[in-house]
């Protein structure tokens, strides 16, 4: 016994030893010492400039810059015009410390995306993150040096608008398209020429906001706060990523913005983020209305305490807050200066390591692979539309439509209309470069065939001017393709809706079309789930579309003509109605799991229980059989990985992707657990009659859960494994975790 004591003592001093020598290595590496001596040059007011970020090009922020008063812009995309601001900062102030340049770049700079919960629906990480690096490609190119993105607000409520800026209701697609982003905007290394700085936002837990009212209150457990909202940040972090913006919400009682525990506690204690922390949009300030500010000096004092680094936004209109407040408060002694010091290392660090002291000025000479061909930017741009895309209903083959196909009507009030492809949220479009889904229907067939638009009516509002006409048209067609949804407006920032259906009049259109007799089908524009009952009991062909940005138009017609065989999965939970909201795949079982033949389960007297489309769900022009689903090994213990196997046959005619996902169930835990959680998927192409054995790796992490005391711990019992093409229709196995 007393050797055992004698070696975990030894142990424990070596690993202590360990700590202590990484701690020293890292405060005296060259990056390390080169912030220890400018922090030690800088005046208190040279530093609160550090934590000043300026909206916009304008004649005060230039005379503040001018005195070291800002240290970062944002809303400015002219190369020009940033390099002559840089050049003051750096040749024009005491220190020279250049100026780090923030822009919302957050589906494309030039070159238009879609939109992030469109391209969470490609379940393609790779794809995401070539996507970013294009974004970073054009961004840096135009002076911007840090993105306000990836956006990696788990969202379960679709009435909130800023579901479209995320990537769904999962955190573990949220976390694997986070570290994709990462990877995109940053590459291999910050200081490359072509590298931008990441920023994941809003941390956290922006999402749950109340009623899916935009900057409503959140209130959750601080078990759904780890589970669901944190892991995407903390992937993000695992990625390497340079910085987190603070939210507007207020968390449990206390501001994201003045949070210490997430702030602090976890970003800094917990998971070491050495990146800076950038508020939203005057968010500190912001503290005075949630009221737990009597006013801007308070304020600053919470923010800094609770580990805020940057005031996004000090301006003329808002308002400063860090500055002047943060001076009178070390002044009045109510903040230490290290405390400043802190922030400011931190910001100092990110702007080392994007290189900017060596190169603060922007340029768009670049040599070799360093430069992107248009050609390149639109092939990833159309790839990255049509994987986005997501079949929702095909009945009788309505769908691909035939080429040879004599007549056409596009209708609708989307069908031709290139700024509403773009979405919420573009960064410096290309509006010309935007092609319309009438564009791409008529690019896409024969010459002989006749293709007619009508627009029928408005997205909003009871414009239902063309509907009649749209009537006779259709009469006379072959086949009409109704082109509906939301404007670019109605989601994003400030867009909640308290109804999911269609707007305006567009229902009334597509009933009406419907009653024509011509067959009918439906692609929908939107940066939400919608309440799309009607269509989807009565149309044949429904297909998801989201706003797909410059490529719209080319990648739609590709899947209605089967030029592309869709492979896209929801990333979100399409409610029947707005009262089944929260809707999610990962619920619970309760006490009283639903039974259709028992009055008192979980359930409501006047709905259905399931969604209109569930979590994870596509189909494919072609039909993917899995099977033989295998756990290896069937008994194991607390630190071993193990196998899953199964075999997917494309029993189809048609070439095809499949994104096969899998669940786990903890069956019995210390406390409730959902009754699946998505752990793996794989995305992968088969052609007719091919039969592909996938393996998926479950690692001990994977089970490990925050228990009744919300520590990380992982229990023995059994496990049951989920394998299939969405959160619903999956075949089982099962394994048992000894201790
Ligand atoms: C906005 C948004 C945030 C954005 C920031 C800067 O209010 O909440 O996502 O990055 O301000 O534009």
């Amino acid at each position: 016994m007393k050797q055992v004591k004698q070696l975990l003592l030894e142990i424990l001093l070596f690993i202590l030893i360990v700590l202590i020598q990484t701690q020293l290595l890292a405060q005296s590496s060259p990056e390390e010492k080169f912030l220890d001596s400018l922090i030690s040059k800088m005046t208190l007011q040279e530093k609160i400039g550090q934590l000043v970020q300026w909206n916009g090009s304008n004649p005060e922020g230039e005379k503040r810059l001018r005195n070291g008063g800002i240290g970062s812009f944002l809303n400015i995309r002219n190369r020009d015009e940033i390099n002559r601001l840089q050049k003051i900062a750096v040749e024009e102030t005491r220190l020279g410390i250049p100026l780090i340049i923030g822009n919302d770049v957050i589906h494309g700079y030039h070159t238009t995306f879609p939109i992030p919960l469109a391209s969470a629906a490609s379940w393609n990480p790779e794809l995401v993150k070539k996507a970013a690096r294009i974004a970073a490609y054009e961004a840096i190119e135009n002076g911007t040096h840090w993105t306000f993105a990836p956006m990696v607000d788990i969202a379960r409520d679709p009435r909130w608008g800023r579901i479209a800026e995320g990537f769904g209701e999962d955190p573990w697609l949220g976390s694997m398209m986070a570290k994709a982003s990462v990877e995109g905007f940053q590459g291999e290394n910050l200081a490359d020429e072509r590298s931008i700085a990441a920023c994941a936002k809003h941390y956290v837990a922006y999402g749950a906001a109340i009623a899916g009212m935009d900057y409503n209150t959140v209130d959750i457990s601080e078990r759904t706060l780890r589970e669901v909202y944190l892991p995407p940040f903390h992937a993000a972090i695992n990625a390497g990523i340079a910085t987190l913006m603070s939210a507007f919400n207020d968390l449990n009682g206390i501001p994201a913005s003045s949070n210490y525990f997430t702030l602090t506690q976890i970003l800094r204690h917990e998971w070491g983020f050495d990146g800076f922390v950038v508020s939203d949009y005057n968010s500190i300030g912001e503290l005075v209305y949630h009221r737990v500010a009597a006013d801007k000096s308070q304020a600053a004092l919470e923010a800094i305490r609770a580990g805020v680094d940057m005031d996004l936004v000090g301006d003329t209109i808002t308002g400063n807050v860090y500055s002047p407040n943060l001076e009178r408060l070390v002044n009045k002694k109510e903040i230490s200066e290290e405390i400043i010091n802190e922030s400011v290392r931190r910001v100092l660090r990110i702007k080392y390591r994007l290189g900017l002291f060596q190169n603060p000025y922007s340029t768009n000479q670049y040599s070799g692979e360093e430069t992107l061909p248009d050609a390149e930017k639109k092939r990833i741009a159309l790839q990255l539309a049509r994987e986005s895309i997501v079949l929702l209903k095909n009945e009788n083959n309505i769908l691909p439509l035939k080429k040879d196909v004599k007549s056409i009507v596009v209708i609708g009030p989307l069908a031709n209309n290139r700024d509403e492809m773009l979405g919420t949220w573009t960064c410096e479009p290309v509006i010309n470069n935007v092609v319309t889904i009438l564009e791409g229907i008529r690019w896409k067939v024969p010459a002989g065939t006749k293709v007619h638009y009508v627009k029928g009516c408005e997205i909003t509002g009871n414009g239902r001017n063309e509907i009649d006409k749209a009537v006779r048209v259709a009469k006379d067609m072959d086949v009409v393709v109704l082109v509906v949804g939301e404007s670019k407006s109605m989601s994003g920032e400030a867009a909640s809706r308290a109804e999911l259906d269609l707007p305006g009049v567009q229902q009334e259109l597509v009933q009406k079309i419907h009653a024509t007799g011509t067959p009918v089908v439906v692609v929908l524009i939107n940066g939400r789930p919608l309440t799309v009952n009607w269509i989807s009991e009565n149309i044949p062909g429904v297909v998801e579309a989201w706003f797909l940005g410059d490529q719209a138009g080319n990648a739609v017609a590709d899947v209605l003509f089967g030029d592309y065989n869709p492979s896209g999965k929801l990333p979100v939970t399409f409610p029947r109605s707005v009262g089944q909201i929260p809707i999610y795949y990962s619920h619970k079982s309760t006490g009283r799991p639903f039974n259709p033949h028992n009055k008192f389960t979980t359930k409501y007297i006047d709905s259905p229980v399931t969604p209109l489309y569930p979590f994870g769900y596509g189909l494919s022009y072609t039909k993917f059989v899995y099977s033989n689903v295998k756990v290896n090994p069937s008994q194991t213990h607390l630190n071993e990985n193990i196998i899953v196997s199964v075999d997917i046959t494309n029993s189809g005619r048609m070439e095809g992707s499949e994104v096969a996902q899998l669940y786990l169930r903890d069956r019995v835990a210390s406390v409730t657990r959902p009754l699946k959680e998505l752990k793996g998927f794989q995305k992968t192409e088969l052609k007719p009659g091919e039969i592909r054995t996938i393996a998926f790796t479950i690692i001990p992490d994977m089970l490990s859960f925050y228990n009744i005391n919300m520590k990380k711990i992982i229990e023995p019992g059994m496990f049951d494994v989920m394998v299939g093409g969405n959160s619903e229709d999956v075949i089982s196995a099962s394994f048992e975790l000894v201790q």
